[in-house]
């Protein structure tokens, strides 16, 4: 049973954002480009947020100034976090640390942090390592990931030239799909990463990642090939790699998808050889 009340629930994860040192909270302002996406149900801390309308201090450690709180509406707590200032991928890695946050530490071999260039035009984020990637500490490794590396070099990049990472960095036993609250204690770092890098695109490999990050339940056949404004960087969903392998046909469909993305970072497809 739950021994902690709403409020203390609350403060812990209050807590826990200020040890992830993610500074200030603010109100959110996402917009979601041309098309209106429903926004997910609310996840348990805006949950918690929504039933302390009267709460206006952040409980966090005594040497944080008990800041004003927004009350925040946002469809999740995690909306709300600003950028850290002069943010690296070596810090967020430094901070992840070995961690143990949720319970996907228990099987997995090694994190997934994220590989590539940190200076990217391009981010594309994935859902979680497979058997491959956990093994070896590096996304898209195994099918799916030579899959995507097909993908790249046809829109006229190397692999080494984008970012490639995760939503969650450790791998979801028998490949499962991350449950909410282990997205919701992961998608920190993702964030982080991307704020690090600030790519002009990012590109959502599948359903959870895109979900992840715009914050919508909505099937992805949905929103697929349609741009999307993430924290002002323009953001795209595509199918998954792995989806493509299952379902070939899908593949005209990503390559328009990819064309889109390419037209934005003003690239030209690679010349096939005859
Ligand atoms: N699938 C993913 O979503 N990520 C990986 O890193 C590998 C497979």
């Amino acid at each position: 049973m739950d021994s902690q009340t709403p409020r203390e629930k609350l403060e812990n994860w209050l807590r826990y954002y200020d040890d992830l040192n993610l500074g200030a909270f603010y109100t959110d302002r996402r917009t979601m480009g041309k098309r209106t996406i429903k926004p997910k149900p609310i996840s348990a801390p805006a949950a918690l947020l929504e039933m302390q309308p009267a709460m206006t201090t952040v409980p966090a450690k005594a040497a944080r100034p008990a800041a004003a709180l927004p009350i925040v509406n946002a469809a999740s707590l995690l909306d709300v976090i600003d950028r850290v200032e002069n943010d690296t991928l070596e810090r967020i890695c430094d901070d992840l640390g070995e961690c143990t946050r949720c319970r996907l530490h228990k099987q997995r071999n090694k994190i997934v942090f994220g590989a590539g260039n940190r200076r990217a035009e391009l981010v594309f984020v994935g859902e979680g390592p497979g058997h491959d990637e956990d093994l070896q500490g590096l996304p898209f490794v195994g099918r799916a990931g030579k899959l995507l590396t097909q993908m790249i070099e046809a829109m006229g990049l190397q692999r080494d030239q984008v970012y490639i990472c995760n939503v969650v960095k450790c791998r979801p036993p028998e490949n499962r799909k991350p449950e909410e609250d282990e997205v919701a204690t992961c998608s920190p770092y993702l964030y982080r990463q991307l704020d690090a890098i600030a790519p002009k695109a990012i590109v959502c490999l599948g359903a959870t990642a895109a979900q992840a990050l715009l914050k919508t339940s909505d099937p992805i056949s949905r929103f697929r090939g349609e741009w999307f404004d993430y924290r002002n960087t323009k953001l795209l969903a595509t199918y998954h790699p792995a989806y493509l392998l299952r379902n070939p046909a899908a593949k005209s469909e990503v390559w328009k998808d990819l064309q889109k993305v390419m037209a934005h970072l003003g690239l030209k497809a690679k010349k096939v050889s005859k």
